[in-house]
């Protein structure tokens, strides 16, 4: 089977190529799945390292889409949905009990960012086995080696391999997708993995980008930044104008660990970082303030609201380097819908 029937056979209500969106730390929330998945793609919710939010989400989401049109060829058992942990802080067990009482297990599970190997397979035995097999293992990676690494581990349903250019947290050292994904498939493949689908995150924003990921050996696309631009993305409107303003990703973010440090959002394994839009917090760092100071001030703009964030802001505004391309403020359902349509007509001439 290719790797297109095979993803339309696990997710039969999505479109090809499948179009997903990132589990997005406590900013994918119901509205933004739900929308994603009626619409022809895969919607994932961010639980991040927070497990104690997953029972709520599932039920939210069950509740929202039994209110809706039923969304066709969703399988038995199965929330047309996928939930995605940062392995690293989430609780396992605490998931495993979430998934257990579900009535409706999600369609896929997304892991991300955990300390050792070992961890990875032992989330992917159990949460299989919670989901009685109903929840396909999807594990993002950032290198060549982790790719083939968790290929032989865990056996996952699908690698998502995570470029450079991603918005939020990744490896602070890898590559774009340009070079990623076609290195990492052709190692799958030699290694006897050319079986499990890829997908590509990373920069992508738009029918071009998705295109350019399926010429590169994926299946489909995950986009986050690109969703940040939506009204269901749960973030304040200070941080989505912020994204609808930056242009030239490449200089206008970087990949640094001083929001972190600002948010006390720390305890990520040493070899993450995190892309977000360069503000007046980072300025400050490069020029040599001290973090006590720098945080006092972050937490003054966190009492500014909507101000707090822009240019001269100092908030945490992770994004990708695909920001410019984000020009305006669109339902999350018409940017899938949009992609869906842009990328049939693109014919590559050479
Ligand atoms: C604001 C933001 C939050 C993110 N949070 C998570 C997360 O909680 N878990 C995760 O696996 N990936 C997270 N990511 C990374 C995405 O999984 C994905 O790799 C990335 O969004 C793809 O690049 P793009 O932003 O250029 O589309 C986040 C990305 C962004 C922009």
């Amino acid at each position: 089977m290719n790797h297109s029937t095979l993803l339309k056979s696990h997710y039969p209500w999505t479109s090809t190529p499948l179009i997903a969106a990132a589990p997005m730390r406590l900013i994918a929330t119901t509205a933004l799945a739900v929308s994603v998945s009626q619409s022809g793609g895969l919607g994932f919710l961010g639980i991040g390292t927070d497990s104690s939010v997953l029972a709520g989400l599932l039920s939210s989401c069950t509740s929202s889409l039994s209110q809706a049109p039923p969304i066709p060829n969703v399988p038995q058992g199965v929330l047309p949905i996928g939930v995605g942990f940062i392995v690293w802080g989430a609780s396992l067990s605490e998931a495993v009990e979430a998934v257990k009482a579900s009535p409706l297990k999600p369609a896929a599970i997304w892991l991300f960012a955990a300390r050792q190997l070992s961890e990875l397979e032992e989330w992917t035995t159990a949460l299989r086995q919670a989901s009685a097999g109903k929840s396909k293992i999807w594990i993002q990676v950032g290198t060549v080696a982790m790719a083939t690494e968790v290929a032989a581990a865990c056996a996952p349903d699908v690698l998502v391999i995570q470029g450079s250019d991603a918005g939020g947290h990744g490896l602070a050292q890898s590559s774009s997708i340009i070079s990623l994904l076609p290195e990492c498939a052709d190692e799958l493949s030699r290694r006897g993995f050319g079986d499990i689908p890829l997908i590509a995150a990373g920069g992508i924003m738009d029918a071009r980008g998705v295109a350019a990921a399926l010429v590169l050996g994926a299946s489909g696309a995950t986009l986050g930044t690109r969703f940040l631009a939506s009204p269901e993305a749960e973030i304040r409107d200070g941080y989505r104008a912020a994204v609808i303003k930056a242009g030239d990703g490449g200089v206008s973010t970087a990949r640094t660990s001083v929001y972190d440090v600002l948010r006390g959002t720390t305890g990520w394994p040493g070899e993450y970082n995190a892309r977000g839009v360069l503000n007046q917090s980072y300025w400050d760092h490069g020029a040599g303030m001290d973090a006590v100071e720098n945080k006092k001030l972050y937490e003054r703009a966190l009492e500014m609201g909507d101000e707090g964030w822009g240019e001269m802001g100092r908030l945490a505004t992770y994004a990708g380097t695909g920001v410019g391309l984000a020009k305006e403020i669109m339902p999350a359902g018409e940017i899938v819908r949009g992609i869906l349509n842009d990328v049939r007509r693109i014919q590559v001439v050479l």
